[in-house]
């Protein structure tokens, strides 16, 4: 009994000496809890001696009773305190900016995409596409690459299980769709688009990129036209300071076909790991149409005349934003594309 008498004593002065909700917690676990001195005094009544047995359970369900209820005091008090605590805070400051939602932005391939159109749209030139599944007549055959000529080997292709059907290798297709909707009359467009090629992905090639084709044919449209079309589209995309310069190529669809370069822009032609010495940079291939394609798309090669360029959007941007890795480009990485 005086056991009974002590544990009540120190569990009503230990309660008096909490400090907050934390300690008022610990103080309910220490008696009260499974292990608690309370329960196992409550458990203990049925090991009593008979004739203390009443008197002892009598006692411990007082000594329940009240330390319970000096508890609920107590944490009443507690939450009192914290309700004071809470009222005396300055309020809620309604006037705080709210949190600004994530921005979104255009692709970086979008964004030069948009760049190219605009500078050809000033030039005159409208905006065709034409689809990425083809036929092999359209990707090859039409632009003078019949079956079996070795010049097929320029492009490595994706066939699909449908024989003849392919995922164009590049926008040229499009030459033909162009002129069979034109029917003889004079054209000015270009032709956006994606294109694939079954390559092996390096930091300079991709299994799929991006292709702006170029065709322009007219009754005396000649070799100055194209040159001076593609020197006004590399000084407006890369600055008035740029030069071009003509080399001689070879694609079994224009005759004569050019290589195109433009003078570095790190270091204007001096030379440096960019142009990788050589002061110049290649940025796109381009010819006079072959008489062959011209009749193939419904144009007579006497009367018409007609050049054609193609150049990889993702080439450029890379010259321009100074990438360093095409495979950014579809890599999905925010970090990458956050930048521009
Ligand atoms: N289609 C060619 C290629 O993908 C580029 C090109 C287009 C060349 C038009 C000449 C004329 O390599």
């Amino acid at each position: 009994m005086s056991d009974l008498a002590n544990l009540e004593q120190r569990a009503l002065s230990e309660l008096n000496a909490t400090d907050g909700e934390e300690s008022l917690r610990a103080w309910k676990t220490r008696y009260f809890g499974e292990q608690g001195e309370v329960t196992l005094a409550l458990k203990n009544i049925g090991k009593i001696p008979g004739p203390e047995r009443a008197a002892y359970g009598k006692e411990c369900n007082r000594i329940k009773a009240s330390l319970g209820e000096a508890f609920e005091v107590r944490q009443q008090a507690e939450k009192d305190k914290a309700l004071e605590r809470s009222l005396a805070e300055p309020p809620i400051d309604v006037t705080l900016p709210g949190r600004r939602p994530a921005h979104g932005r255009l692709h970086l391939a979008t964004q030069v995409m948009r760049d190219i159109r605009g500078i050809f749209a000033d030039l005159g030139f409208q905006v065709y596409r034409s689809r990425e599944v083809e036929d092999d007549e359209h990707n090859f055959g039409l632009l003078n690459m019949p079956p079996h000529h070795p010049a097929r080997d320029m492009w490595d292709t994706f066939h699909t299980m449908t024989p003849g059907v392919l995922l164009r290798t590049h926008t040229s297709p499009g030459q033909i769709h162009v002129m069979r909707q034109f029917k003889g009359k004079p054209i000015r467009v270009i032709l956006p688009g994606m294109c694939y090629r079954y390559e092996a992905i390096t930091t300079r090639s991709e299994i799929q990129f991006q292709q702006v084709e170029g065709l322009a044919i007219g009754s005396r449209v000649s070799m100055a036209d194209l040159k001076g079309t593609i020197s006004a589209f590399a000084r407006r995309m890369f600055g008035e300071e740029r030069q071009v310069r003509i080399r001689s190529s070879y694609f079994p669809f224009t005759e004569p076909s050019i290589e195109v370069d433009m003078d570095c822009i790190v270091c204007a032609g001096k030379g440096c790991s960019l142009c990788k010495k050589s002061g110049w940079l290649e940025i796109m291939g381009a010819g006079m149409v072959h008489p062959t394609v011209l009749k193939n798309g419904g144009y007579d090669p006497e009367q018409f005349t007609g050049f054609a360029f193609g150049m990889g959007p993702q080439r450029i941007a890379m010259l321009k934003y100074a990438i360093d890795d095409i495979r950014q480009f579809w890599g999905n990485d925010l970090r990458f594309l956050q930048q521009f």
